[in-house]
């Protein structure tokens, strides 16, 4: 299959396909997300959640970024790869231009994500300077959750909801080519998209977007924690899974594991000079 880019992303918004995003942070997530068809790989700092076991993304570094990402490059071949810019590597429009890089070069991204409309627009304008491809996100941005005091919807009333747009517009101005919203009434997210002159990417933002992002975890039914209204497990995967881990240890209890198939022999003639 041939690699989703910017022109395969525009296109797909132009003849109104919906993109569809699925995070991933490893080989194994990516060599399956990609390998369903999703048109775009997020690298989210989501991971400090699901795969590191933090409350929340705040502590998730560059470094951690950049080491998932390259794992992820390596199992995507069609979709785009985006990688976020975590929580304080964005403070000043340089560090987020050099951070942004280094999650290209080193992390091996197609592009990258930040949090933040008006407030970021000006890191947004560095990043394309330095020929970063950026994609913006606003409403609900879990990385400011202490200052939002919780998960919760954004954007509730019409004023926040007018906010919100200038958010998005600033945001599409600074040069982004899509920009996620997140938990924001599905009004509020069919309005900023049929604002925009780029796809919006909604989660927990109604039907009304360009394309939909999900967690890789929770679609599978695999983060214990908190199962957000807004995701929908496709499958429920942990119970599989547990089954088979505990199969696995009964069988090495009880010596049927390993089988003759599984182990390797020596001649017969080998095998006596051995015992000898
Ligand atoms: O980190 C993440 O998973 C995200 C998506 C939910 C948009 O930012
Ligand atoms: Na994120």
């Amino acid at each position: 299959a041939k690699k989703v880019g910017l022109h395969a992303l525009r296109r797909m918004y132009e003849s109104g396909e919906p993109l569809s995003v699925l995070t991933a942070y490893d080989y194994p997530s990516a060599r399956l997300a990609d390998g369903a068809g999703a048109d775009v790989l997020l690298v989210g700092d989501s991971l400090g959640m699901v795969v590191l076991g933090q409350d929340d993304t705040t502590e998730v570094t560059v470094s951690q970024m950049v080491h998932h990402c390259q794992a992820a490059a390596r199992g995507t071949r069609r979709a785009l790869l985006v990688a976020d810019l975590p929580f304080g590597a964005y403070l000043t429009p340089q560090a987020a231009a050099s951070n942004g890089v280094r999650l290209v070069k080193e992390g091996r991204a197609d592009a990258v994500k930040l949090e933040g409309g008006v407030r970021a627009a000006e890191q947004v304008r560095a990043m394309v300077d330095a020929g970063l491809a950026v994609m913006g996100h606003v409403g609900f941005t879990p990385q400011s959750v202490a200052q939002l005091g919780g998960y919760r919807v954004q954007g509730r009333s019409a004023a926040e909801a007018r906010s919100l747009l200038e958010d998005a517009e600033a945001l599409q101005e600074a040069g982004c080519f899509a920009v996620v919203l997140e938990m924001v009434p599905a009004p509020v997210a069919a309005l900023i998209t049929s604002k925009l002159r780029v796809p919006t990417i909604g989660i927990g933002a109604g039907g009304g977007t360009s394309g939909q992002v999900q967690v890789f975890h929770d679609v599978l039914g695999l983060y214990d924690k908190l199962s957000p209204r807004f995701s929908h497990q496709f499958a429920r995967l942990e119970g599989p899974m547990r089954a088979a881990l505990g199969r696995y240890c009964a069988a090495v209890k009880r010596r049927s594991f390993p089988a003759r198939r599984h182990s390797f022999g020596m001649s017969d003639a080998e095998t006596r000079l051995l015992e000898a």
